[in-house]
């Protein structure tokens, strides 16, 4: 066989598996829910993340200003306008499955926020709070 023939579908080989790899490493709300309660060592608090999620912290925003102070519709980005999806799972399912985007979101807008970044048992208490979040 020709050997650049087989070289390339090796690296397709490759390719195929490394996709079936991630996709099979897709994350779940309640997973990520169980690593930050893990993390900070206390059970999660739905109502103490309600009120963080609705207080300021000495900045001039509140993760209300950008996502609705009830986050199952959506939210309004308080300097661009632009409309953000939902951030309850149970109204907007794309959420909370990708921890790394997660990640990048709670660093970015807790800095915002509170200027600093949000604690393992902060998000862990958000997160809760959103999961109450019914339909
Ligand atoms: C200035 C506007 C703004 C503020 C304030 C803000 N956010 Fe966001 N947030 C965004 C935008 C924009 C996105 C990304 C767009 C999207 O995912 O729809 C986002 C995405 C997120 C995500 C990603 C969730 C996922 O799985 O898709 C999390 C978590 C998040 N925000 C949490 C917070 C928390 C907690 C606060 C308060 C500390 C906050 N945000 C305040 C604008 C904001």
């Amino acid at each position: 066989m020709n050997p650049f023939i087989h070289i390339r579908r090796l690296s397709a080989a490759i390719v195929v598996a490394l996709c079936l790899t991630l996709g099979a490493h897709a994350d779940t709300p309640a997973q990520l829910l169980n690593q930050y309660s893990a993390q900070a060592g206390v059970r999660p608090n739905p109502e103490q993340g309600r009120l963080f999620f609705n207080a300021s912290h000495g900045r001039d925003w509140r993760c209300a200003s950008c996502h609705g102070e009830v986050p199952t519709q959506t939210g309004k980005h308080a300097s661009t306008g632009k409309p953000i999806g939902p951030m309850a799972p149970a109204f907007n399912p794309a959420r909370f499955t990708d921890a790394a985007k997660v990640e990048k979101w709670f660093r970015r807008n807790c800095n915002d926020v509170a200027g600093r970044a949000c604690t393992a048992a902060e998000k862990a208490d958000v997160l809760s709070w959103l999961l109450t979040l019914k339909i």
